[in-house]
């Protein structure tokens, strides 16, 4: 049975911002026949039955939306919020009403109560009074799942032992949340395009909005972030998906950067005298998914055991460990000295050139990134790491042709170095070669469809999280029309 989806699509669209395109349009597809069935209504039977029925559009939604997530997601973010936003926000209030904190798009809980377990972790019994936790999303099954907090070992991708024998316990399905941490986060039912929004809703002083707005248009994206705004204090603070934050760089928020993350603020929000307001970059990293800054994200990691370098004071001069360790907590003030330290002692030292360069390029000095990247080539012509260097510092320079160059000649050099194709797809998108980026993308999604491959990256911390490149990939192919391929390319 097939029939017209795309009065389906507008009126989807319209009201909860979700697109349906390319692969996507099967799940589409697939969720209409089923409620077609239950209804035993044809399609425009259907359709007019969905406009005046918001209890059937709610059971529709709920077999459109994408629900992908886990406990300590992006834990680098949840960190920013332990040791810096937090303690600020606590600073900045009067200790009688609590920091709120929203979790917008908050699937089945995973991300609010990693919040409230991470800040129970530093404030102890405390929290409850310190902090109020929200969370809400359009899809009222996993707002169900959010409050009976039971989970399966899915949702624990990476979390340690330690911290689930802490907060939960076992049973038969899986493992239930604690009582101690469910009480602390409320749940509510939130489309992020309505007009109004319930009092619960309001006065937030932290927002997090990860990993939901990939699923819509730069337009419905606006409108979103005027709509979160509006549940923001005059001085909150938005917090966006690390791949995502320079997409929804749109000129609603100002954004600022904060040890080598970037966040969303209303208006003077207690900032650190270190933060910078981000000047737009030249490139178009407006839409670029994965800038170089924010990118040494560790897989799924936990909040305790990440490794704490001592403080600068104490360390010792040049030892190279230390440098890598600093650079991959991207302690980049700090690993600088280190890594200088160790290159006047052994001056040929690759690894930490690399590193250097590494560091040099998140701190926008791209000229000496690129100088240390050659030095390492001309020593080594099929360093791995110093090509996707060179990529990545020409793509801030918006040297276009010379970036998608180092990201070819990395890919020739290695075809399972799937970030080299990750960053060309990017590039071939932006540059509206649009077959080439679907190219691409497969590629990448081929590289990721069993173990992870060997990428050849030796030093440098890239840290792009392969399950979510490949589901950002996955999203562009939807997205992405069929193209040709220009003159010349087979
Ligand atoms: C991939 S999950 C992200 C979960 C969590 N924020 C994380 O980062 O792990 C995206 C969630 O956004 C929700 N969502 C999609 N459109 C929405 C809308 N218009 N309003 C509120 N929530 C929406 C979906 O139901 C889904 O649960």
């Amino acid at each position: 049975m097939s029939f017209d989806l795309s009065p389906f699509k507008v009126l989807i669209k319209e009201r909860c911002g979700l697109l349906f395109e390319g692969d996507s349009t099967d799940k589409l597809a697939h969720a209409l026949k089923e409620r077609m069935a239950v209804h035993a209504l044809a399609s425009m039977a259907y359709y007019a039955m969905l406009q005046g029925n918001d209890g059937e559009f709610q059971e529709l939604v709920n077999l459109l939306t994408i629900n992908e997530t886990y406990f300590f997601r992006e834990p680098e973010q949840i960190r920013l919020l332990v040791d810096h936003l937090a303690p600020r926000f606590l600073a900045a209030h009067d200790g009688k009403t609590p920091v709120r904190i929203l979790s917008a798009g908050c699937s089945s809980g995973e991300e609010p109560y990693s919040l409230a377990m991470a800040l129970l972790d530093k404030y102890g019994t405390s929290v409850g009074q310190l902090f109020a936790f929200a969370g809400g999303d359009i899809d009222s099954t996993v707002l169900t799942k959010a409050r009976n907090a039971r989970y399966t070992d899915f949702s624990f991708r990476g979390v340690p032992e330690e911290i689930k024998q802490r907060y939960f316990d076992k049973d038969r399905w899986g493992r239930v949340l604690k009582e101690q941490v469910r009480s602390l986060v409320s749940f509510h039912e939130l489309n992020l395009l309505a007009s109004e929004f319930p009092p619960a809703l309001h006065d937030f002083d932290i927002i997090f909005f990860r990993n939901v707005s990939i699923y819509f248009d730069t337009p419905t994206r606006k409108i979103i972030q005027r709509n979160l705004a509006s549940l923001m204090k005059d001085d909150g603070i938005l917090v966006i998906g690390t791949a995502e934050t320079l997409a929804n760089d749109l000129g609603v928020l100002p954004q600022v950067e904060e040890n080598g993350l970037f966040y969303f603020v209303k208006g003077k929000p207690p900032l650190p005298a270190a933060s910078i307001p981000v000047a737009r970059p030249a490139f178009d990293a407006l839409t670029a998914p994965l800038p170089p800054a924010p990118l040494a994200i560790p897989s799924a990691v936990p909040l305790t055991p990440l490794p704490i370098a001592p403080p600068i004071s104490t360390l010792p001069v040049g030892d190279f460990e230390l440098a890598r360790q600093l650079t991959c907590d991207k302690r980049y003030d700090e690993a600088l000295p280190q890594l200088d330290a160790v290159l006047s002692i052994d001056p040929g030292h690759a690894a930490a050139r690399l590193l250097k360069a590494y560091v040099l390029i998140n701190r926008k000095d791209f000229g000496a990134a690129e100088a240390l990247a050659q030095r390492v080539l001309a020593a080594d012509t099929w360093s791995i790491d110093a090509l996707l260097l060179l990529g990545l510092a020409a793509k801030w320079r918006k040297q276009t042709t010379e970036s998608i160059r180092c990201f070819k000649q990395a890919a020739y050099t290695r075809h399972e170095c799937w970030p080299a194709h990750y960053y060309l797809a990017d590039l071939y998108r932006h540059s509206g070669e649009q077959e080439l980026a679907r190219r691409a993308y497969r590629v990448v999604v081929q590289l990721l469809s069993g173990s992870e491959p060997d990428t050849g990256i030796r030093h440098i911390p890239l840290g792009l999280p392969a399950s979510e490149v490949r589901f950002l990939c996955e999203h562009q192919l939807a997205k992405l029309p069929a193209g040709k391929l220009p003159a010349g390319q087979k």
